[in-house]
Order: structure tokens, then sequence, then C-alpha cells
């Protein structure tokens, strides 16, 4: 009777929203993903009870006593009023998803209470006779408890944890879009930067706990906007600001400090992938286009590539030493390092480096016999003037360039600009002014702009602007408009 009425009382009282509560009652709550396993043992035995009594298995099963019986649903009952109390308590930790959270909570209570139910129906039998009514009410109780069970699991692990896997056939049964084809995966760099490459870290490791039915510190890590909009402390990330987004602090804390994320025991991020998320908000934390547009380093597009597409490794070491071959004259005297992009592709990048103070005009004529394999280009601080402008403008599948801190000038960027492939731009601390910026804007394919320190001004960045509605501009703030 006591358990009939706390259950008839909890649904009174609601399941709750993440409102301050003793963390006594917290605690009590944790235990319930503990004990609801003894109310599911306790009811599948009473079922197997009554299977035994199935007249075609009396043979087998011999006489079972009632006693048996009402001491199992005795225990269920017990069992399940704990449960629901614990269940109750641990509602108001928050974070769940609603409507799942009062499935799940109903069909707990109604388990109980059917539960409670079934025992008062069998104790007022008879003595010596299995209640009929007794057998209708139990199997509600089993069918209730089942729905429990699955709406529990369904909180725990998201919606769609048992569909996740399933065949294309059952999928699309249920209106689910069919399992991608992992043979059809596009090639790394081209995968789209938040959708194909930061999203599916999250899927994997986070959004178990920051998902739609659960969102632990208010924070939902299931699409772009949710990830930005953030938690109870706030924005999820600053594009460009790594010491403002908790996303990126929190995975790189080490294991042991109690804010790092995913929590202990949870499958940890890899260094690749965190070092892929440390990329993604340093280069703006950008929500579309392809991975290759924003100049990736070439060793997280391989670390991503090297599970997409497994290659031939014998042909790729056959081609990396040609590459490595045409390139030893090139070396002969140049200062800075030039290397492939990816070991055996004849993408090459550039880097001034620690040399850059010796990196002048004539270093960068040296690199005229491989100017049209070149697409990174990083000169910063390099000791080059307008002079290197037609060296520069004959790479002309350079897609990343940086001019920080060099003494380039308009020039330079108007020689530059008929370039079709350059997307990165870097000309922090130059003499570029508004007539550089107007030239830009006939870059067809640029996309980002780092811009700091230079002569421009808010008038010529609105300009340019207006002209590239698309372009990022990083580093001074956009204009007003
Ligand atoms: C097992 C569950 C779980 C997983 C998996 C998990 N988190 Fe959390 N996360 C939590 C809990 C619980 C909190 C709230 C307590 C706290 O702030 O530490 C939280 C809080 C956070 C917060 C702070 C939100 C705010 O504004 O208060 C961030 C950021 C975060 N998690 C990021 C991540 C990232 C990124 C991942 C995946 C790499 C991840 N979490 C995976 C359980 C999880």
């Amino acid at each position: 009777l006591v358990c009939l009425g706390v259950n008839i009382a909890l649904p009174f009282l609601q399941p709750g929203g993440g409102e301050a509560v003793p963390s006594l009652a917290l605690f009590i709550g944790r235990f319930h993903p503990m004990v609801l396993h003894m109310p599911i043992g306790f009811v599948a035995l009473a079922a197997m009870v009554e299977i035994g009594r199935l007249p075609f298995l009396r043979g087998l099963a011999g006489e079972i006593s009632l006693h048996l019986t009402t001491f199992l649903l005795l225990c269920s009952t017990l069992a399940a009023t704990v449960t629901t109390i614990c269940g109750w308590l641990l509602s108001f930790s928050g974070g769940y998803d609603e409507k799942l959270l009062n499935a799940h909570f109903n069909a707990g209570i109604a388990t109980a209470i059917a539960l409670a139910v079934a025992l008062a129906l069998q104790t007022a039998a008879p003595v010596g006779r299995l209640s009929a009514a007794y057998r209708v009410v139990f199997l509600a109780a089993c069918l209730f408890i089942t729905v429990a069970g699955h709406k529990g699991s369904e909180l725990t692990h998201g919606e769609t944890y048992l569909t996740e896997y399933a065949p294309n056939f059952v999928r699309k049964m249920l209106g689910l879009p069919p399992l991608a084809d992992p043979t059809a995966t596009p090639p790394a760099s081209e995968k789209e930067v938040y959708l194909g490459v930061i999203q599916p870290i999250f899927d994997q490791k986070c959004t178990s706990c920051h998902g739609a039915s659960k969102s632990k510190g208010g924070l939902r890590l299931d699409s772009f906007e949710h990830a930005k909009k953030g938690g109870d402390d706030g924005p999820g990330f600053v594009a460009n600001n790594p010491a403002k987004s908790p996303i990126l602090h929190r995975i790189q804390l080490p294991a042991s400090d109690d804010d790092h994320m995913p929590p202990t025991g949870k499958p940890q991020l890899t260094p690749n992938e965190i070092a892929l998320v440390a990329w993604w908000i340093n280069a703006g934390a950008p929500e579309k286009g392809p991975l290759s547009s924003f100049n990736p380093p070439a060793e997280l597009v391989s670390s991503l590539g090297a599970e997409a597409a497994p290659q031939n490794s014998a042909d790729q070491k056959q081609a990396a030493v040609e590459v490595e071959k045409s390139l030893t004259s090139v070396r002969e005297n140049l200062k800075g390092s030039i290397k492939a992009i990816v070991p055996g592709e004849k993408s090459l990048q550039y880097v001034a480096g620690g040399d850059y103070a010796v990196v002048d005009d004539s270093q960068i004529a040296r690199l005229a016999p491989i100017a049209a394999q070149i697409r990174l280009l990083d000169l910063n601080r390099a000791a080059i003037t307008d002079a290197s402008a037609p060296a520069i403008a004959a790479m002309t599948n350079l897609d990343s360039l940086s001019l920080q801190g060099t003494k380039i000038g308009d020039a330079t960027i108007e020689a530059i600009s008929a370039l079709p492939n350059l997307t990165v731009i870097n000309i922090y601390g130059t003499k570029v002014t508004d007539t550089g910026l107007a030239a830009l804007a006939k870059l067809p394919k640029l996309r980002a702009l780092y811009l700091w320190q230079t002569p421009t001004t808010p008038e010529g960045e609105k300009k340019l602007l207006e002209a590239k509605p698309g372009l990022q501009i990083f580093g001074e703030k956009p204009p007003q408009t």
C-alpha cells in the first residue's frame, strides 16, 4: 500500500528540470541506473515462473509454489518503487529531453503501480488459487517495464542508438536515410570543413551527452549553431579565440582535471582530433566550404585521409622519391624549406621559417622552376620586397599565401590579383593600402584575409566586403555597416 501511495503521488510532483535541489537528493538519484536492474530482474523471474506454469511445461518445471509468485511480486514492487524514487530525484539534475523523460517516467510509474496492484490481487485471491486478474495486470507490468527500459536507453544513449547500425532495409522501413557508403567518401581535403570534419568528431565523442535528448551543462554539440551558442557558461567557441572557446579548452585539459571532456571512462579524442578542433577554431571556425579552401596543415589532412582512402603505399613511396629527386637542384643554396604537402603528391609548400631574415627576393627567384607546383607559400617576416611580385604571380596553383611582416605593398597585391586559386592571404603588418584591398577583390577564390596593422582604412575594408560578400576578414574588427 505504501508503494502504491508513493507511486501515485510521484507524478503530481513532476519530474524536475534542473532547478536547485539538495545534493543529497542528486546523490541518491544517481543510484537509479544501478537499482533499476533489480525490478527488471525480479519481473523477468516472475514472468519465467508464470511460463513454467504453462501446462506443457509442467512436466519440466514441476509444481511451482504460489508463495514464490507472491514473494517475487513483493520484491518487484519494492524494487520498482525504490527505482522510481531514485529516478524522480535524478530527473532534477536536468539536461534531459523533456518529452522523452516524461515518457520514461510515466512508464516507470505505471510499472510500479501495476506490480503493486498485481501483488494485491494475488494476496487477496483464495488460498491455493492463482488469480486470473493478477495475470492480466502482471502482463501489463511487463509491457510497461519494457517501454520504460527502452525510453530510458534512449535518454542515456540518444534516440538513434538502436537504429544507428541497422541494415539499410530496416532503416528504410523506419523512414531513415540509408547509411553512408564508406567507399563513396570524397578525398579528405574536399570534405566540408564543419559537417565533414568537425561535426563527425562531436557525433562520435560528445553528442551522447550533448545532443537533442540530453544536453549536459546546457550544451548541445549536434549542430554548428548549437555548438556556437554554447551552454550554461556561454558560447561554445569564439572564432580565432582559443582562450574563449570552452569546447577546445576542455578537450585540451589533462585527463585528470575535473573539467576535462569527454569525462574519464568515456571514449577520448585522439591527438589528431584535438589538433583538428584546435586548428578549426584558430582558422576562424568556418562553417561552410571544403577543408582545402582553409589551408589546413598537411598532417591534419592526411590524418583524415588515412582513414578515408587508404592508398597503395608502394606507389606512394615511388612518387615521393620522384618528387624529392625533382627538388634536389632547387634545394641547392635555398634557404627556408620546400617539401611536398602530402608525401608522394606534387603540390609543394615553401616556408621561410627560421631563415626569414635571409630569405630575400633572390631566394624567391630560385623557386621559379617549380613555381606551378607551389600551393602554400609562407613568407612570414622574410626580407622580400615588391621585386618578388612576378615570381609569386607565376605560382598559378598557389592557394595560401602569407606575406605577414614583409616589406611588400600594393604593387605585389596588384601583381598577384589574377592568381586563380588563391584562397587565403595574410598581409598583417605590410604596407598594403586601400588600393591593394581593391585589387584583392579581383581574386576569384579569396575566402580569408588576415588584415591587421596596415595603412588600410575601414572604408577600404567595407568596399572590399561589398565586392566579396563571402570573404572573412580576420584581425581588426570588420567595419560596422
Ligand atoms: C559522458 C557524458 C559526456 C560526454 C561524452 C561529454 N561531456 Fe561535456 N559535459 C558533461 C557534463 C555532465 C557537463 C556539465 C558538468 C561540467 O560542467 O563539467 C559537461 C559540460 C561540458 C562543457 C561546459 C558547458 C557549459 O557551458 O557549462 C563543455 C564545453 C563540454 N562539456 C564539452 C564537451 C565536448 C567537446 C565533448 C566531446 C569531446 C564532451 N563534452 C563530451 C558530460 C559529457
